[in-house]
């Protein structure tokens, strides 16, 4: 018999038939089998998953199972406290990590998974300071510390693995200035570039086709963005205006072919042209000219997700392998796009929404940016600054006439939290508004998804699982959407 049941009443032995989230294929291989081990149910809680429906004729019967348990004490584990100073920012922790509330320990994120920035800034606003692992894992946490002892050292000089010296920090940054990603799947075999054309390794530069230059056939250039190898195509900034010539051009009817490739590079073109407006408006953010061009932008985007509902994600999201505030920005567009639409959101409700998505990290043009792309972690004192983007953005816009109050909600709440543990003005429950709701979400999500240099990033099931053990802070339904979106989404 195949009956519904509370994941928390499983047990080993049980046999799952169902899970009604077709995305959870991503921690199962498959979605029907035995269950085996505890790990399997809790990642099952991890997702956020409440009910599955088991088959008691291929496995326990859970509710009978349950009666007969009833009187047994639950196993009780021992736990290791330590101090959150232990980890280290950008490791991989071998070791489930477990907070303690009201006297449950809860596991907090999985062994296997990074110590992302973003986890460590989520323990300091929940005011953790001690973290537990099972006291099993003891030897784990020794060979961890042993294995990092030189990160250690780095990391308290404000450096990271692959930036062993300020002289490499500085390169870096040199690097994130002057050169600027561009879309692989522009550059079909055949067609007439007319700018240099680099390629990029531990940051260091080469050219990889001269201007002027027919894109040859390849192995460089002929998988696409199939290839397995990491591909990573930049062009110097001050090649902008003619890279923009040519994406018209490209527009305008040189890749009107119906080839597989054509339509591709098409996808690519409009990608291309979202990033050039983007990174001319944060460059620029009191520009009228940026700021014309940013709206078109996202009527771009808006058209291309209303038109491909279950797979503009893989159409829209940009990969790059360093950060920058216009991908970011456009990422966090792209998505708060998807999920205003599935909140059931009116058309020009969903463009205050897109626009205002698109300008939320405007006022980080004004932080230095040695403490935007900083390998290691930021002192107190730099965390100070980089906060202040959210007024810093406010001021750069706040007289644009050009622009609706609410366009500017995303910009000024994508810190807030529901909890009131945000920043900048702590704004607490129905004082955020939607958009505010809508974008705290997405912003952390796409910070915890992008792929750095120097960073692991989480792949979209264990950022969401690791999101979902932070419900104080984020809107449960507005969350809730926001899963729902991701798991509908063709990969
Ligand atoms: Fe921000
Ligand atoms: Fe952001």
């Amino acid at each position: 018999m195949i009956i519904k049941v509370p994941v928390r009443k499983l047990k080993i032995g049980a046999y799952l038939e169902k899970i009604d989230q077709s995305w959870l294929s991503t921690p199962f291989l498959s979605n029907r089998f035995e269950i085996t081990s505890e790990k399997q149910i809790q990642k099952l809680k991890d997702s956020g998953i409440t009910e599955v429906y088991i088959d008691t004729g291929k496995g326990l019967d859970v509710s009978i199972e349950e009666q007969s348990l009833a009187t047994e004490e639950s196993p009780c584990r021992e736990y290791l406290g330590l101090s959150t100073d232990r980890l280290l920012v950008n490791t991989i922790l071998p070791f489930d990590l477990y907070i303690k509330d009201s006297g449950d320990y809860i596991l907090y994120l999985r062994n296997g998974l990074p110590f992302h920035l973003e986890v460590h800034y989520k323990l300091e606003s929940k005011r953790v300071n001690t973290v537990y692992i099972a006291q099993e894992d003891k030897g784990l946490l020794e060979k961890y510390e042993k294995d990092h002892e030189e990160d250690r050292r780095l990391s308290q000089q404000g450096l990271a693995p692959g930036f062993e010296s300020q002289e490499k920090v500085r390169q870096y940054n040199d690097y994130l200035n002057n050169y600027m990603p561009v879309e692989p799947g522009i550059f079909i075999p055949g067609l007439k570039i007319p700018v240099n054309l680099y390629s990029e390794k531990e940051t260091a530069v080469r050219l990889v086709l001269n201007a002027e230059a027919i894109v040859p056939e390849n192995e460089v250039f002929s998988n696409g963005t199939n290839g397995s190898a990491r591909r990573n195509f930049l062009i110097h900034v001050n090649d902008m205006g003619r890279y923009k010539n040519f994406l018209k051009e490209l527009a305008s009817g040189k890749i009107s072919d119906n080839s597989e490739k054509a339509s591709k590079a098409r996808a690519a073109v409009i990608k291309e042209n979202t990033k050039l407006a983007a990174k001319d408006l944060l460059d620029n953010p009191r520009s009228g000219e940026a700021i014309k061009g940013a709206k078109g932008a996202v009527s771009g985007i808006m058209e291309t997700i209303l038109e491909n509902p279950s797979s503009f994600l893989g159409l829209m999201k940009i990969n790059s392998y360093d950060y920058y505030t216009y991908i970011h920005s456009i990422n966090v567009c792209t998505l708060s796009v998807g999920l205003g639409i599935s909140l059931g959101l009116h058309k020009n409700e969903l463009f205050s929404l897109s626009m205002g998505a698109l300008m939320h990290d405007v006022g980080k043009s004004k932080v230095p940016s040695n403490l935007i792309n900083k390998p290691g972690k930021l002192t107190d004192e730099e965390f100070v600054l980089v906060k202040k983007h959210v007024l810093w953005g406010e001021d750069l816009l706040r007289a644009n006439g050009d622009l609706s109050k609410t366009t500017l909600i995303p910009l000024l709440q994508h810190h807030e939290k529901l909890n009131g543990a945000g920043y900048p003005r702590k704004l607490e429950g129905d004082k955020i508004h939607l958009f505010g709701r809508i974008s705290s979400i997405v912003d952390v999500y796409d910070a915890l998804t992008t792929e750095r240099s120097y960073k692991k990033a989480f792949k979209p099931f264990d950022a969401a699982a690791f999101l979902s053990k932070n419900k104080e802070e984020y809107d449960q339904e507005v969350f809730r959407r926001f899963v729902k979106m991701l798991g509908s989404q063709k990969t």
